[in-house]
């Protein structure tokens, strides 16, 4: 059993020693190690079992001490930090040669972000190091949004769960590349396109997850996944093709008919997306593969965090 508790000189030291610890985040738990060391960072990927072409995002407390990480900070980012940071937002920025290549997987780029999860600030602000952290679960499969739901998935390996109850946000950061002249958004998340637009005061493009995007690694179509078939669309469509009581649901704010109570996930009965997406993960987890045939996913109104919802279980229900 890994040991789960808030205290941070406890998850400090194991840090300090190079081990991994799992930290909370406003938007995901995360598999954190000294970003510095090759060594702990290799860690990471061996418990996750990831693949070496998929960077990590490196976590700082604030900006202060950026430029011993980045060799260009564009304007773009005072802008957008100014605005979302601390929160759930990562920069890709051109890195220096202080960050292990095992950490960007090679790439010339590294990913940035400073968390507003007060644990995890007060815990960033006592190490001299930035901390590489994924989400901390096994490769493919849905992030965690609590402490309980490490422990779930990794039974040795890490030296502590740092508590720090449910995530709010419940969704990873949202990726946006400042290396290139123009911004672009790698991956939809905690931060919604229409809020990055209005700080920045232009239309920002964005990639489409796929199955071949070097890019952003992270992006494969199939992840997140549930361990339960699951299809993402119009519901009415899907319904007449299953025995109803066998199906475990999603939906945003309504009851679906014919589906047991107790197999349905109503994210927001008040139809408040923020509220849909902090949900979104530990119901997909919840579901009980002995009674459950399929899980049906709605599809989410296509704005705000609806956007990173879908694509969440668009690449959810890619098996
Ligand atoms: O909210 C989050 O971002 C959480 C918490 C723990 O901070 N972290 C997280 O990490 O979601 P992870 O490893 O599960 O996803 C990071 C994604 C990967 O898909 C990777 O492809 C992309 O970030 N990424 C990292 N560095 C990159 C880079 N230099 N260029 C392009 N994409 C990068
Ligand atoms: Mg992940």
């Amino acid at each position: 059993m890994i040991p789960i508790g808030s205290d941070i000189a406890v998850a400090a030291r194991y840090l300090n020693e190079g081990e991994c610890v799992a930290i909370p985040t406003e938007t995901v738990y995360g598999l954190a190690a000294n970003a510095l060391s090759e060594k702990a960072v290799a860690q990471i990927f061996e418990l996750k079992q990831r693949p070496a072409f998929d960077p990590l995002i490196i976590h700082l407390a604030s900006a202060e001490r950026l430029e011993q990480y980045v060799r260009v900070i564009p304007a773009a980012f005072y802008k957008l930090y100014e605005a979302f940071s601390p929160g759930p937002i990562s920069y890709v920025l051109p890195k220096k040669a202080i960050v292990p290549d095992l950490v960007t997987a090679g790439h010339p780029t590294v990913a940035v972000r400073f968390p507003a999860h007060p644990l995890c600030q007060e815990l960033l602000q006592t190490l001299t190091f930035p901390l590489a952290a994924p989400s901390a679960n096994i490769f493919g499969r849905v992030s965690p949004t609590e402490a309980g739901h490490v422990a779930q998935q990794f039974s040795h390996g890490l030296a502590y769960i740092l508590d720090g109850g449910p995530a709010k946000v419940g969704l990873e950061s949202t990726i946006i590349d400042l290396s290139q002249e123009k911004p672009l958004v790698l991956r939809l998340g905690g931060l919604s396109l229409e809020e990055i637009e209005s700080a920045l005061g232009e239309k920002v493009a964005y990639t489409k997850s796929s199955s071949s995007n070097p890019k952003a690694p992270g992006m494969l179509s199939a992840h997140y996944s549930p361990g339960i078939p699951l299809t993402h669309g119009k519901l009415d469509l899907n319904l007449a093709k299953v025995n109803r009581k066998r199906c475990g649901s999603i939906s945003f704010c309504k009851r679906i008919s014919g589906i047991p109570d107790h197999n349905q996930r109503i994210l927001s009965p008040k139809g408040d997306l923020k509220e849909a997406a902090s949900k979104l993960f530990a119901a997909m987890r919840s579901f009980d593969k002995e009674t459950i045939d399929v899980i049906l996913a709605e599809e989410f109104p296509n704005e705000g965090l609806g956007r990173a919802i879908n694509d969440r279980l668009r690449r959810a229900s890619v098996s």
